[in-house]
C-alpha cells in the first residue's frame, strides 16, 4: 500500500506529531529516538485500517493525545479511549512548539477526512494524491462531497504550497498545488456530473 507516515515538529524542542501511524510501530519509534524527538500527538487523516493500524500500539507505550475529526470518530467509533481521543473540527490548531497544525475538513473519500496545514504544506491524506484522489466507493464514501472539497478547497488554496499525500502512487512523494492544478485529472473538472464520470465510472 505505500502509505507515507509523518513527523511534523518543531525540531528547535525536538517534539512532533506523527501522521497516521500504521504498519511498523517500532520503526516509527526507533526513528523518533534516532533523531531525539519526541511524539507528542498522533494526527489521523482519516480512519482507514492501512492509516490507523498502530493507533492502539502507540498508545500502549505512550499516553498521547489523538486528533481525529469529530465526523471521522463518530463513523468509525475507535476504541482508543475517551482520555486521548480529541475530535477535531476544521480551522482548529493546534501548536506542536513553535509550530501551528490547522486541521482542514475535507470530506468526500470518507466523512470525516481531515488534511493538515502547516506553513505552505498540505498532509492531504487519501483526499488528494499526487495525480489523483481517493477512492469514494468504500462506506462513508461521497464522490460529490469529494467535488466539493477540491472544488472549494483545494482548488482555492495557494499555487507555491506544497502538497504531502497519504501513499507513495506516483512518481514524485509531493508536489506543488500548481503543478496538480494543471496535471492532476481530478482537479480538471467544473462540473459536478463530468467528475461523477470520472471518479464513479461504473454508476455510469
Ligand atoms: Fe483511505
Amino acid at each position: 500500500m505505500e502509505n507515507f507516515v509523518y513527523f511534523i515538529g518543531d525540531k528547535t524542542i525536538g517534539e512532533v506529531a506523527v501522521i497516521d501511524p500504521a504498519w511498523d510501530v517500532k520503526l516509527l519509534q526507533d526513528e523518533a529516538k534516532k533523531n531525539n524527538l519526541k511524539i507528542k500527538a498522533v494526527l489521523v487523516t482519516h480512519g482507514h485500517f492501512d492509516h490507523t493500524n498502530g493507533v492502539e500500539e502507540l498508545l500502549r507505550t505512550l499516553d498521547i493525545p489523538v486528533y481525529i475529526n469529530e465526523k471521522e470518530a463518530d463513523f468509525f467509533k475507535f476504541d482508543w479511549g475517551k482520555e486521548n481521543v480529541k475530535r477535531t473540527k476544521s480551522s482548529e490548531k493546534l501548536k506542536i512548539g513553535n509550530i501551528e497544525i490547522e486541521f482542514v475538513h475535507t470530506p468526500g473519500h470518507t466523512p470525516g477526512s481531515q488534511c493538515f496545514l502547516i506553513h505552505n504544506n498540505l498532509v492531504s491524506g487519501d483526499t488528494l494524491f499526487i495525480n489523483g484522489c481517493g477512492r469514494c466507493d468504500l462506506p462513508g464514501g461521497n464522490a460529490e462531497q469529494m467535488f466539493d472539497t477540491i472544488c472549494n478547497k483545494l482548488m482555492k488554496m495557494p499555487d507555491d504550497m506544497l502538497i504531502f499525500p497519504g501513499h507513495n502512487y506516483a512518481d514524485k512523494k509531493h508536489d506543488d498545488l500548481k503543478n496538480q492544478k494543471k496535471t492532476n485529472p481530478f482537479m480538471q473538472y467544473d462540473n459536478l456530473m463530468s467528475f461523477l464520470g470520472r471518479r464513479m465510472p461504473k454508476l455510469n
